[in-house]
């Protein structure tokens, strides 16, 4: 098989700065898949190329063959944690699915606020967090109708595989252009304008609704209790049908009755986890009080 050439943005094939090969993509992806789940096909060979000549780069590497060693070796290990945040996609953005906050709007919440100001315990998930956008969104949610919400035992989790998109999400910094998605009323009443064009930060209260933390979907999950939502949106895209499938069937106890599980437009509940769910929406699911025996 012929080795892969880059192509640069506009299409343009350059006298590539170096070669990626089919074996060598093999490698890198299989290490992706065995470390994030995420599996990467020969298509996704333009997107290795740009993402990791920029690592091969800046470790001062001759090339793929030299990457590849370093990836696979033991002590590569923070190198292959680096290759997989670089191979990860991130984009999101504030409100994305509006229909998913409405439905938690009108179909939770009011129960949840109730069970929270009767001194009870709330808690929502936000499964692929990124960069922060989903689970500040999920708080603003919250308190666009609780605005005591922080005097109260109600809490976001908010997960992801990736160190540096945690970092980003927990400074909580975001330019006007990433907030226009946001209402002027709970931008003003729940971020700081900061000085100098700098941006808006997530305002202390609803920073103190979320708690950031690395986890890795295919990995070990340390929490016990039952989360009231779930929201897992355009991750398990990235992962095969028995991946997605397992991660599905982790998130059923994990999901009070009652509670909805939130997935990405292009993303279906499969498996022995629809047994557990019905659907409320396009792309919502609510778990039974009692699993289905057929
Ligand atoms: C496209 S973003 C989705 C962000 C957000 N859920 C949304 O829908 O806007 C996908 C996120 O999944 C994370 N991710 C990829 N593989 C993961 C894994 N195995 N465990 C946890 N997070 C993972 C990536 O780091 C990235 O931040």
């Amino acid at each position: 098989m012929a080795s892969f050439p880059a192509v640069l943005a506009g299409g343009q094939t350059d006298q590539a700065e170096f070669t990626l090969a089919p074996s060598e993509l093999d490698t890198i992806a299989g290490i992706v898949k065995r470390e994030a789940g995420i599996s990467l096909t020969q298509a996704k060979a333009n997107l290795v190329y740009a993402r990791l000549a920029r690592r091969i780069r800046a470790l001062g590497l001759t090339g793929f063959s030299e990457y590849c060693a370093l990836v696979s070796a033991p002590e590569g290990e923070a190198e292959r944690w680096e290759m997989v945040a670089a191979l990860t996609t991130n984009v999101t953005r504030f409100f994305r699915e509006p229909h998913h906050f409405e439905h938690m709007r009108a179909k939770l919440l009011p129960d949840l606020i109730l069970h929270a100001r009767a001194g009870g315990r709330v808690r929502l998930w936000s499964a692929a967090c990124s960069s922060g956008p989903e689970p500040y969104s999920m708080a603003l949610t919250i308190l666009r109708d609780m605005s005591d919400a922080p005097r109260h035992d109600v809490k976001i989790l908010a997960t992801d595989i990736d160190p540096n998109v945690l970092a980003a999400a927990a400074a909580g910094i975001y330019d006007e252009a990433a907030l226009a998605p946001v209402p002027a009323a709970l931008r003003q009443a729940w971020f700081e304008k900061l000085p100098n064009g700098a941006g808006w930060r997530a305002g202390k209260e609803l920073r103190r609704l979320v708690s950031f933390r690395q986890l890795n979907l295919i990995g070990a999950w340390p929490m016990k209790g039952t989360f009231q939502a779930i929201f897992c949106r355009n991750v398990v895209i990235y992962f095969d049908a028995s991946t997605q499938e397992r991660v599905w069937s982790r998130f059923m106890p994990l999901l009070a009755p009652g509670g909805a599980l939130y997935i990405g437009h292009s993303e279906r509940v499969t498996g022995d986890a629809a047994r557990f769910v019905e659907t409320d929406g396009v792309t919502i699911y609510r778990r039974f009080n009692q699993v289905r025996t057929q």
